[in-house]
């Protein structure tokens, strides 16, 4: 799924990024993914997927969609 349109950055992109991100937040998420601000609608929507990621990954879930 894309979150962000503008720069097409996908749930599986976010995902890959935080499976190598040592302080796992939106901003290093942003920085690993060359995520250039523009209209920002979707800061809400990647703020959200990384906190159901981190969830997932502190329940010992297999992370899904990488
Ligand atoms: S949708 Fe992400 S910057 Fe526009």
């Amino acid at each position: 799924m894309v979150i962000c349109s503008c720069n097409v950055i996908t749930t599986e992109n976010v995902r890959a990024a935080l499976t190598y991100a040592t302080d796992p937040n939106v901003r290093q998420v942003l920085n690993m993914l060359n995520w250039e601000p523009n209209c920002a609608i979707c800061a809400n929507n990647l703020a959200a997927e990384i906190r159901k990621v981190m969830k997932e990954f502190e329940n010992g879930d297999e992370l899904q969609g990488c």
